[in-house]
């Protein structure tokens, strides 16, 4: 089969297109002929390590001091399942699934097996959404069930206020739209490109970070959420509401004042890296078949171009998400 295959960190051109050898499904697995895959900025950072020293550390330390230890990268997909192992109960041959490989990676390519029952950060795959296509579906287990795992932490009430910042990314569109449907007035920073598409996802109020920033603007909030991890957190703790609750998807951006926050504070600091359940993923594929949920699809890229996909996410500027196609030719 065909995959996208790195062998070292850098910059998008270390990223090659090879043929290996087709998974084949243990016991307990799955496996999925891929049809749709992203680029997030996590991929990004995960290939390129172009990060602060810390950060940089982390991610050595856990995927590979040297070299990345996972070779095909990718975190999530949809597709359809082509073969199921003898234990497997859930699934059927021709399901059509989306789903995530966690921290293992490896959906950049033309099949993977995953286990029916996921163990912990393995991602896990469901039924997909009858109303999204294989594109669309495969950009909802990243940046919809972290948003979904970080609300559910901030606990949004209706009427809160809560500001999201890096609104308009992959985790940012879904938190809108989340925190909309628990009924919290919304407001979304990211870039004024973005600002329209973060008022036709639900926010009440938008904020261009080029040219505004949110913490001077006097405004307090039950929640912050940023995605990004690029506001002070000295500066944005006074924007939030005494015993409101700082989120931060990005640990590693701020990880020490947020530490000393906690400490010292009456502000509750939630920051964690997302693990990700089959029940949230069930939950999202009913919020979007009942028409309550969409994702915004900035470009898509047949998977031979994954070297211009990533130079386009590493810019950034992009609206939502990034999806890889995969042509399959009808071969197996
Ligand atoms: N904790 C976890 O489990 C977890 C899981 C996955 C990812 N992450 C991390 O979460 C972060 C965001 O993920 P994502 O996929 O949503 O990224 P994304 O798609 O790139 O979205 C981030 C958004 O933030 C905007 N932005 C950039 N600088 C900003 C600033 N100074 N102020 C406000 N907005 C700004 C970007 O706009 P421009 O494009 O215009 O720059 C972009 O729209 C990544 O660092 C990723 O590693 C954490």
């Amino acid at each position: 089969m065909k995959a996208v295959i790195t062998t070292k960190y850098g910059p998008p051109e270390v990223l090659e297109i090879r043929e290996v050898e087709k998974p084949v499904p243990k016991d307990n697995e799955v496996l999925i002929k891929i049809y749709a895959t992203t680029v997030t900025a996590g991929d990004v950072e995960m290939r390129s390590l172009e990060l602060p020293f810390l950060y940089q550390l982390v991610l050595r330390l856990g995927f590979g001091f040297t070299k990345p230890r996972n070779k095909i990268p990718g975190t999530e997909l949809a597709g359809e399942i082509e073969a199921v192992g003898k234990d497997v109960k859930r699934f059927k041959e021709g399901d059509q699934v989306f789903g995530a490989a966690g921290m293992t990676f490896g959906t950049n390519a033309e099949y993977i097996s995953l286990p029916e029952q996921p163990g912990e950060m393995e991602g896990g795959v469901a039924i997909m959404p009858e109303n999204m296509n294989f594109e669309e579906a495969a950009t909802v287990p990243f940046g919809g069930r972290d948003s979904l795992h970080f609300l559910r932490l901030g606990n949004i009430q209706e009427g809160q206020k809560i500001l999201i910042n890096g609104a308009g990314g992959s985790i940012g569109t879904f938190a809108i739209q989340l925190a909309k449907l628990s009924g919290a007035e919304v407001t979304a920073v990211d870039s004024a490109p973005k600002l329209d598409m973060l008022r036709s996802l639900g926010a009440d109020h938008v904020v261009d970070y080029t040219k505004e920033d949110f913490t001077e603007s006097g405004e307090v909030y039950d929640v912050i959420f940023d995605v990004i991890g690029k506001a002070s957190f000295s500066r944005s703790e006074k924007s939030i509401k005494q015993n409101g609750t700082y989120l931060l998807a990005n640990p590693v951006a701020q990880m020490i004042p947020a530490l000393w926050t906690r400490m010292t504070s009456s502000h509750n600091v939630i920051m964690q890296t997302a693990s990700g359940t089959i029940a949230e993923l069930n939950y999202l594929r009913e919020l979007i078949e009942d028409g309550k949920l969409k994702t915004v699809i900035d470009r898509t890229f047949p998977l031979d171009q994954i070297v211009e996909a990533h130079r386009y996410v590493g810019k950034g500027g992009k609206l939502g998400n990034v999806v890889i196609t995969i042509e399959h030719n009808n071969k197996t």
